[in-house]
C-alpha cells in the first residue's frame, strides 16, 4: 500500500455548502488558484447540476487551474452526471464524483416512492443499479470517477460491501465512506474501513477515502482513524468550513501527519508554509473568522503568554511547541505580552526592539507592565514605547508646552497651521507657521519648524473612542531620533488639538532622552578628563 495520502479539497463544495458561506465566481477562482499553490491532490470545484452559478465556476476552474486534479459533484442520476462531465470539459485532468445514499434511514427517506421497490431489499437493489448506471456513465467522461455511498457511517455493513464491489467492478477508481453525519467514533470508523477493504474482493483495485463531518467535533479524528485502517485520500477543507458543524480541517490533517510522522509512517504533498495564506483567503471569502484558539492557523495557536511558557520557549522552543510557526507560515514572533507573562518574557522583548533597560530602572519598569497588564487583555509595541518612555522621563518637566495654535482651512488653497510653543530651557516662546498637504501636515510642520529637533515621525493614528460629532478622538503617535523611538498619545474632542498635543509629548520624552544623554556625556567627559590630568 502506498504512503502517499491524497488530499481532496472540498473548500469550494461541501465548505461552500456551509450556510453563509457562498462566494463569488472570482473568490473561488482565487481560491482555487491557492490551492493549486498549496499542492492538494484533488480540488472538488462544485456541485454542476445545483446552479447555473456551481456549473460556470466547475468550468472556469477546469479552464484556468492547472496541477491539481479537477473534481466535480453529481448525484447517481443521467442528468447530474451529464452535467459534471460538461462542466470539466475544459480540463483532461479530471474526476467525476458520484453518489446515492446507502444507509437505512437515507433509503426510506428518500426512496419510498414505489418506483424505486415494495420494500428495503427492492429499493436497495435498485440504487447499487442507480450508483452502477452512473458510474458507467461517469466512465465514459473521464477514468477518474469517484463512488460515495453517501451515509456510509450508519449503512449496514453487509450491504455496503455489496455496494462498494458494484461499484469498482462498474469502474469506480476512488471510494468514499462518509460520515455523513458525524455521528462516528474513531474505531468505529476506523472498523468500516478494514471490514470493507477487508472483504471486499476487488477493493485492492479503489482508493478508499474518507470523508467526515465535525458534528461531534471528531472530523479530523475520524479521518486519521481512517487512514489508519487503510484509506489513502482524506476529503477535507480549509478552516474545516462546511455542512452543519463543518468538514474535516485540511490544516489539522496535514499537520498532524506531518507532527506525527512516526506514528503514521505516511505523508502529504502539501505545502504547509502556504497554510496559515489559505486560511485568511477561506475566512475573508466565506465571511467565517476562524477563533483564536483554532489549531494550526489561529492566531493564539503558537502563542505563549504565561511566564513558564515564555521562558521555557525562548530557551528552547521544543518544550512548549511541537511545530514551528514558520512551517505553516504564521509569524516567529509569538511571544505575546499580558497579565501572565514573566520577566523574563517582558524583557526579552524590549531587547527585541532594542531597548536597554538599566537595572536601577527594571523592578520599577516591570511593576508598571504589570499593572498595565491588568487594565489591558494584550499589551503591544506601542504599550511598551510608552512604558519605557515614561522611565526615560519620569523626572523630566516637559521641554516644551502649546501656547497657541491657529489653523485655517479655505477651500481652493493649502492648509495654513501658526503655532506658538515655549521652550522650557531657552525660557522663550516660539511662533512658527506652516502650510500643509491637510491641516495635520500643516500643523506638524508647523511644530518641527517651533521645536527645531531632528525627529522621524514613525507612524499617527486616530481612532473615536465614542460616537456621535462631538465624539473624542485619541490620536497616537510615534517618532524616531536613530534607533530610538518615542511614544505620544493624547485624547479630545478636537481631533486637531489631540494631535498637537499627541506629538508634543512624543518629542518630549525625545526631548528629556536627549537631555539625560548630554548630561550622560557631560560626567563620562569629566571622567575622562580627570584621568588624562591624574594618569594612574
Ligand atoms: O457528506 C457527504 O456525504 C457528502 C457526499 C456528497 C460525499 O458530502
Ligand atoms: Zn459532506
Amino acid at each position: 500500500m502506498s504512503d502517499q495520502v491524497f488530499i481532496f479539497d472540498t473548500t469550494l463544495r461541501d465548505g461552500e455548502q456551509a450556510p453563509g458561506a457562498s462566494m463569488t465566481l472570482a473568490e473561488k477562482l482565487k481560491i482555487g488558484k491557492q490551492l493549486a499553490k498549496l499542492n492538494v491532490d484533488i480540488i472538488e470545484a462544485g456541485f454542476p447540476i445545483s446552479s447555473p452559478q456551481d456549473a460556470e465556476s466547475v468550468r472556469a476552474i477546469a479552464s484556468e487551474i492547472q496541477g491539481p486534479v479537477i473534481c466535480a459533484l453529481a448525484r447517481a442520476t443521467e442528468m447530474d452526471v451529464k452535467a459534471a462531465g460538461e462542466s470539466l470539459s475544459p480540463s483532461d485532468n479530471t474526476r467525476i464524483h458520484t453518489f446515492i445514499a446507502t444507509s437505512d434511514i437515507h433509503l426510506d427517506a428518500k426512496f419510498s416512492h414505489p418506483r424505486f421497490g415494495k420494500n428495503l431489499t427492492e429499493r436497495r437493489e435498485t440504487v447499487i443499479r442507480m450508483a452502477v448506471d452512473a458510474i458507467k456513465q461517469a466512465r465514459t467522461y473521464t477514468d477518474n470517477v469517484e463512488f460515495s455511498a453517501e451515509d456510509a457511517g450508519r449503512t449496514e455493513l453487509n450491504y455496503l460491501c455489496e455496494m462498494v464491489h458494484a461499484a469498482i467492478e462498474a469502474g469506480a477508481t476512488t471510494i468514499n465512506l462518509p460520515d455523513t453525519t458525524g455521528y462516528c467514533i474513531p474505531h468505529e470508523y476506523a472498523d468500516i474501513f478494514t471490514r470493507v477493504i477487508n472483504g471486499v474482493p476487488n477493493s485492492d483495485k479503489a482508493i478508499f477515502s474518507t470523508h467526515c463531518h465535525d458534528d461531534l467535533g471528531l472530523a479530523v479524528a475520524n479521518s486519521l482513524a481512517g487512514v489508519l485502517a487503510g484509506a489513502r485520500q482524506i476529503e477535507c477543507t480549509i478552516n474545516g468550513i462546511g455542512e452543519r458543524a463543518g468538514n474535516a480541517s485540511l490544516e489539522e490533517i496535514v499537520m498532524a501527519i506531518h507532527v506525527r510522522s512516526q506514528k503514521f509512517n505516511l505523508h502529504t504533498g502539501i505545502e504547509s508554509k502556504a497554510l496559515m495564506e489559505s486560511s485568511k483567503m477561506v475566512q475573508v471569502a466565506s465571511g467565517f473568522p476562524v477563533p483564536p484558539n483554532k489549531a494550526i492557523v489561529g492566531k493564539n495557536a503558537f502563542s505563549h503568554e504565561a511566564g513558564i511558557h515564555q521562558h521555557g520557549v525562548l530557551k528552547r522552543r521544543d518544550t512548549y511547541e511541537i511545530m514551528r510557526a514558520e512551517d505553516v507560515g504564521q509569524d516567529a514572533e509569538q511571544i505575546r505580552l499580558g497579565r501572565h507573562s514573566g520577566r523574563h518574557g517582558f524583557f526579552s522583548r524590549l531587547e527585541k526592539m532594542r531597548i536597554q533597560i538599566p537595572e536601577p530602572d527594571r523592578d520599577d519598569l516591570y511593576t508598571r507592565f504589570l499593572a498595565l497588564a491588568d487594565q489591558k487583555k494584550e499589551i503591544f509595541e506601542e504599550d511598551l514605547y510608552n512604558l519605557v518612555n515614561y522611565i526615560d522621563s519620569k523626572d523630566a518637566k516637559p521641554e516644551y508646552v502649546l501656547e497657541r495654535m491657529d489653523i485655517s482651512v479655505t477651500s481652493g488653497q493649502e492648509p495654513l497651521a501658526e503655532v506658538s510653543i515655549s521652550h522650557r530651557r531657552l525660557n522663550k516662546v516660539h511662533t512658527e507657521r506652516a502650510t500643509g498637504d491637510g491641516p495635520v501636515d500643516a500643523l506638524y510642520r508647523a511644530i518641527n519648524h517651533a521645536v527645531g529637533t531632528a525627529h522621524e515621525l514613525v507612524s499617527y493614528s486616530i481612532r473615536s473612542e465614542t460616537e456621535g460629532a462631538d465624539a473624542v478622538g485619541i490620536v497616537r503617535v510615534l517618532t524616531a531620533s536613530g534607533d530610538r523611538h518615542f511614544y505620544g498619545e493624547a485624547q479630545h474632542t478636537d481631533v486637531l488639538k489631540a494631535s498637537a498635543e499627541a506629538y508634543l509629548m512624543s518629542l518630549n520624552r525625545l526631548a528629556a532622552h536627549s537631555n539625560e544623554a548630554d548630561n550622560m556625556h557631560f560626567v563620562t567627559d569629566g571622567i575622562r578628563k580627570s584621568f588624562e590630568r591624574n594618569p594612574a
